[in-house]
């Protein structure tokens, strides 16, 4: 068996490696096989303890998150302290140019082995190079919840960029939901890459310097009144100055 996880990468540019990455949940599931189950439930529970995200419009309650930010200190995933969360509006036409404070993540998931080994996976697996001595990581937990009464979209910005170098998208748990289709377009905003993360541990890495993204709404599941939809989003770019 393939020690690389990869099931779909665009084809290769000019510069020689691929915009994005798609992996299944195995890439994930392997390297945190040497956690105790106790970890993995602490981890994955914390996502039942977000606050409603504020800056929605219209006091929408569908989006829950927290954001820490982290840097690298001898292979070391160190906290950088509360940091605000700040998008230029070229890059974010509804949140841009707003500093957002979300609260961190909670302490124990903040200092979890687990959490490190997640965030030292995707760099080893990234789509492009990036400096470790001089690189930040944003980690955002966020729950999108899908009910009969609200519009639930994952990234109310439509096709856009986050104004990052990478970012991680893993698929923490789906329940109850349909649709959340991941969209990738090039620079030219055409569509080279689309799918439905479905798996828990599943997981798309881009380069947001090439390729834009997006993410289709969900709505309950035949049946269900209310369902949701829970992501860890982790953003690698370099610590400023
Ligand atoms: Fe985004």
């Amino acid at each position: 068996m393939s020690a690389a996880a990869t099931i779909a990468t665009a084809p290769a540019t000019a510069t020689g490696t691929t915009p994005f990455r798609h992996f299944s949940a195995t890439l994930l599931r392997r390297a945190l096989a040497r956690h105790a189950d106790w970890e993995h439930k602490e981890f994955t529970s914390s996502w039942e303890d977000l606050p409603v995200d504020a800056y929605l419009k219209g006091g929408a309650t569908f989006r829950r998150r927290r954001y820490s930010q982290f840097h690298l200190a001898d292979d070391r995933l160190v906290p950088s302290g509360q940091i605000v969360f700040e998008q230029s509006k070229e890059v974010n036409s509804l949140f841009g140019g707003v500093q957002r404070r979300f609260e961190p993540l909670r302490e124990d998931v903040a200092a979890s082995a687990l959490l490190e080994t997640v965030v030292f996976t995707f760099l080893d697996n990234l789509p492009g190079k990036i400096d470790r001595s001089n690189a930040a990581i944003g980690v955002h937990q966020i729950r999108i919840t899908a009910s009969r009464d609200e519009a639930s979209l994952p990234a109310p910005e439509g096709i856009h960029e986050d104004g990052h170098h990478f970012v991680a998208q893993v698929l923490i748990n789906r329940e109850g939901v349909t649709g959340g289709e991941s969209q990738l377009y090039d620079r030219d905003r055409a569509p080279i890459f689309r799918t439905t993360l479905l798996e828990p541990l599943e997981s798309i890495v881009i380069d947001d310097r090439r390729v834009f993204h997006g993410v289709s709404g969900i709505t309950p599941a035949p049946g269900a009144t209310e369902g949701i939809r829970d992501m860890m989003l982790i953003d690698f770019f370099p610590l400023a100055g």
